[in-house]
């Protein structure tokens, strides 16, 4: 089924609304006719029902799978609210995509018939052509156009066209048919000799823009990575299947030491010892393909997974002493640029074995010259060290927004440059790919010699700590009802109030997630936030090293929304010199906590245990002159303070006691009352549609 039309994705600017109208319909119907002819291999219905690998649906679930995904995702996006067969599209929602190794789906499912599928199908493909009919098409596509979603649902499909090749790879041999549209290479010679190209330290930018895309991009693609690479040595070739057989009769499956702790556990628990689609026969070993098996190719590349590439890397750096390893992401390009492959839709790609623009297989590692290297794209992926994590400016894309957060987990690896059937998005080198490390897909490895590790991306989790996340939002995150930002506002309020007065050294007690400590750093040359939990002063910390907060917040129920925030965004990134962050206890203070010219107490005294000892104590740790400000909604909980601790908000002698008489009585012997007590409101979200709306009263000290 080579179909070159498949290989590149459209441009999205061209000038005729009509005739990008046009390609992407075209588009359309070359997908969907190549993904039907892929599943024309499967011998009988037990092909479509029996699953190939226990980890994944049956293939029966992945032919009605890609037809789903446009109604479901028409229907969300508000672009067509007919459905072609609600039972069906319940069925084939979702797929099992992301499991580990060991957690084996055994759910029982009733299939439909396979000829209802494919009758379910045709449905489809006549309901999206009628979408792509009326669909308005004016201005430019883009990522907020329904275009957008109609081109989501082609590139969607093109994944599965790929993922579903690997599953008929290891479906059963006997309930495949070969056809000649899917006919493999049969070129195949002696391995080469391995080399090793230099690569010169580079340094360049990665990451779509998402006012330009230029065309349809995955959400991960897009934001800003600055690289810069060190000199190292890349493997000309990508590893073959005779480089690679030198590991397995050497023991290297036998040997525990060359593998990773997470790899180790994988080898022993699926028990190989040989790749995956290397079968041993009594002639020697054969080469599993689509639907055949051929006497080995032994210069074609190796199929393996990460854990697999990286027990090779380790074993050719014991046996040669040399610092060989994977990749990393920034490496890849490196040696992309250096081999002179473009990075966009706008330059053609160099011929390569990509894109089923020739045979439906793997070919020779030494046909496709790139640059001084062969086959930087096509053939098979190559496995990274790097794992999947965010660009700066990283944004999930409504219509799909579990498309690559649950990856962002430090467990799944970066694959680059696409395989012999990688068309469309795949087959750009800008896609972003990454599998859990002991997935199979038609990937393999090149290795480079390096001197240290790759750098890695520190920041590659959501924080999804519910009360953390709710404050990163109350700090960092979006108003609501016009309410001014909190922490913002009482910094505002106590710079105001320093005017005059020394403004050196100040102390944001209770700092939470630190925006106030951030905002004083803009006046005070010096800031210490302190708060009693390690979650809010981590989100400090973060914020000092990579200047960049990820969170999701509760939407409703189960659902979340993903957000991220940086310094810069708030003009605070030049004041992180200004600040530090600690761990510690209002009320029991290292001794090191003083010599401030201004304590502010957020919120702070209504969730202390003892207020009274604090505030009796505090003004130990201010300058004379200093100021004292302290903000509290006055909720007095005993679950936070015990009854006999609380300073106000009760009756004394029959008469009301508020929590501001309660400051006079423990503050007035070394504080005076700087001007009246101000209302500061403040919102906290809770859910998509449920906030917090309190005032806080905020009174000023003046240090005697
Ligand atoms: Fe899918």
């Amino acid at each position: 089924m080579p179909v070159a039309e498949l290989l590149r994705q459209i441009p999205l600017e061209l000038p005729d609304p009509e005739r990008l109208r046009d390609s992407i319909r075209q588009a359309f119907h070359v997908t969907f006719d190549s993904y039907e002819s892929l599943f024309t291999l499967l011998r009988n219905d037990e092909a479509y029902l029996r699953k190939p690998i226990a980890l994944r649906h049956p293939l029966i679930f992945y032919l009605g799978h890609t037809a789903t995904f446009f109604i479901n995702k028409f229907v969300l996006a508000g672009i067509d609210s007919r459905r072609v067969d609600p039972r069906l599209e319940s069925m084939f929602a979702v797929g099992v995509d992301e499991m580990s190794w060991d957690d084996l789906d055994d759910r029982q499912y009733a299939w439909p018939r396979v000829e209802d599928v494919w009758a379910y199908r045709t449905k489809v493909r006549e309901h999206v052509d009628t979408v792509l009919d009326r669909l308005p098409l004016n201005g430019p596509v883009g990522w907020d156009s329904p275009w957008w979603v109609v081109l989501m649902g082609i590139e969607h499909e093109r994944i599965h066209l790929e993922t579903s090749s690997v599953l008929i790879r290891q479906q059963k041999l006997d309930l495949v048919c070969a056809n000649a549209a899917w006919a493999p290479c049969r070129e195949t010679g002696d391995a080469p000799v391995p080399e090793f190209v230099d690569i010169p330290p580079l340094r360049f930018r990665l990451g779509r823009e998402r006012a330009d895309p230029g065309c349809y991009g995955w959400d991960n693609e897009f934001g800003e990575h600055q690289a810069s690479t060190d000199a190292f040595r890349a493997g000309r070739y990508l590893v073959s299947n005779h480089e690679f057989l030198a590991f397995v009769t050497d023991g290297g499956y036998q040997n525990d030491r060359y593998w990773t702790e997470e790899g180790l556990a994988w080898k022993r628990f699926a028990k190989v010892e040989h790749p995956e689609f290397w079968i041993r026969h009594a002639d020697g070993w054969r080469l599993r393909l689509l639907a055949e098996e051929t006497p080995m190719p032994w210069d074609w590349p190796v199929e393996t997974n990460a854990h697999e590439a990286k027990a090779f890397c380790n074993w050719m750096a014991s046996e040669t002493g040399l610092g060989i390893r994977l990749p990393g992401e920034d490496e890849w390009h490196a040696l992309r640029i250096h081999a002179g492959v473009p990075d966009g839709v706008r330059e053609p790609l160099p011929k390569a074995q990509i894109g089923l623009a020739q045979q439906a297989s793997s070919c020779p590692v030494t046909r496709h010259a790139h640059g001084p290297l062969c086959d930087v794209v096509g053939n098979v992926w190559q496995w990274c060290e790097t794992p999947m994590h965010p660009f700066a400016g990283f944004a999930v894309h409504p219509a799909y927004d579990d498309f690559t957060t649950p990856t962002f987990d430090g467990r799944h690896a970066l694959i680059k440059g696409g395989s012999w059937i990688s068309c469309g998005n795949l087959a750009e080198p800008a896609s972003r790919y990454a599998f859990r490390r002991h997935f199979f897909q038609h990937a393999g490895f090149r290795y480079v010699a390096a001197e240290r590790p790759p750098s890695m991306p520190r920041l590659s989790r959501y924080e999804d700590d519910a009360q953390v996340a709710q404050y990163c939002e109350f700090h960092w995150g979006d108003t609501f009802f016009e309410v001014p930002n909190f922490p913002k506002a009482l910094a505002h309020l106590c710079v105001q109030a320093m005017e005059g007065r020394p403004m050196h050294r100040a102390l944001d007690l209770g700092c939470a997630t630190g925006r106030a400590t951030f905002e004083l750093a803009r006046s005070f040359q010096q800031v210490t936030g302190i708060d009693f939990s390690a979650r809010f002063i981590s989100v400090g910390d973060r914020l000092l090293r990579d200047g960049c907060i990820r969170y999701t917040v509760i939407d409703e129920g189960e659902l979340v929304g993903y957000r991220e925030h940086t310094l810069a965004e708030h003009g605070l990134q030049a004041f992180g010199s200004r600040v530090t962050f600690f761990q510690g206890d209002a009320c029991n203070l290292r001794t090191v906590f003083t010599g401030y010219d201004l304590v502010l107490a957020a919120n702070l005294i209504d969730r202390l245990d003892n207020p009274r000892l604090f505030l009796q104590e505090i003004h130990r740790r201010i300058n004379r002159g200093g100021l004292l400000v302290i903000a509290s909604p006055c909720t007095w909980l005993e679950e936070h303070t015990p009854r006999a601790n609380w300073i106000g908000g009760f009756k004394q002698d029959g008469e009301s006691f508020t929590t501001l008489d309660g400051l006079h009585a423990l503050l007035d012997a070394n504080f005076e009352q700087f001007g009246p007590a101000h209302n500061v409101p403040f919102v906290i979200r809770e859910t998509r549609r449920k906030f917090q709306h309190t005032v806080s009263e905020v009174t000023i000290w003046s240090r005697r």
